[in-house]
């Protein structure tokens, strides 16, 4: 047990945690301004929030996984992108990330594309083991500059959107075998029938392929938005796809641990 705080303390930490919900929740978050250039999804919105993860210890940049802008300096990507061949957690210092980005390729120049390094990666409770908590909140070494091409997903920080449910559409958004960023069209499958194809674990749920491309010709990593009214929120993370079903872990139960770390580095 963490000694108590005095009570002062704890009314600031308190009040930091509810003062961020509140600045986060007010915010302007997935709301992009800016249409998508090419099709499949013309007219559609730029998935702003798309952020994406290189390996850079070639020089070059591999990419490796997708990742979601939730704040101007953090991405929530899955936990088992930094691991090494031998199973070993990688550091800070391998990892490059880039947002804005239309084409995979790191060294591509484009409009409003911006890198930045990797200061922490933070990892839930109970991660490493099977991936069971498969997610990692990256902290950039500064925040990336908000435009119509970048720019955050929300996270339900007040959990006061309805659940997921069967049937559900959403869609992620990631590079798919073509190399350019598409939209993915998905529809949530309840637990019940997603069982019977894939071991589901508590902390995940499943979506299948609404139409298009597979899920599994898609990055690792891409998160789940849905849309509800005016606004793009971020719900799962894809962890992998096993019999034609795309499993994710469900972001709903990590919020409150992401605005822990947040609220506590401000
Ligand atoms: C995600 O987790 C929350 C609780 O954290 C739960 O209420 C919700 O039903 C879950 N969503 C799905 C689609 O399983």
């Amino acid at each position: 047990m963490v000694a108590a705080k005095g009570v002062r303390g704890l009314t600031a930490a308190v009040c930091c945690f509810v003062c961020l919900v509140e600045a986060i929740a007010t915010s302007d978050c997935g709301r992009p301004q800016g249409t998508s250039p090419s099709p499949p999804s013309s007219g559609d919105v730029i998935p702003a929030w798309h952020a994406v993860v290189y390996d850079t210890t070639d020089g070059v940049g591999k990419h490796i996984c997708a990742g979601a802008l939730i704040d101007a300096q953090y991405v929530l990507v899955a936990e088992h992108c930094f691991y090494g061949p031998s199973g070993n957690l990688r550091p800070e210092a391998d990892f490059t990330v880039g947002v804005g980005k239309v084409s995979r390729v790191l060294g591509k120049e484009e409009i409003s594309s911006q890198t930045r390094t990797v200061k922490h990666i933070h990892f839930p409770q109970g991660a490493g083991v099977a991936h069971s908590n498969d997610l990692a909140l990256l902290r950039l070494n500064e925040a990336v500059f908000l435009n119509d091409r970048v720019w955050p997903i929300c996270i339900d920080w007040k959990g006061d959107q309805l659940p997921l449910k069967n049937g559900d559409k959403g869609s992620m958004a990631g590079f798919g075998s073509g190399g350019s960023l598409e939209y993915f069209p998905l529809r949530l499958v309840g637990k019940d029938l997603c069982k019977k194809n894939a071991i589901v674990k508590e902390s995940q749920f499943c979506a299948e392929n609404d139409a298009g491309p597979a899920a599994g010709e898609i990055d690792s990593s891409c998160g789940f938005a849905q849309k509800s009214q005016d606004r793009w929120f971020l719900k799962g993370v894809y962890y992998k796809n096993s019999k034609n079903t795309n499993l994710f872990s469900n972001v709903t139960g990590y919020v409150d641990w992401m605005a822990h770390i947040i609220s506590n580095a401000h």
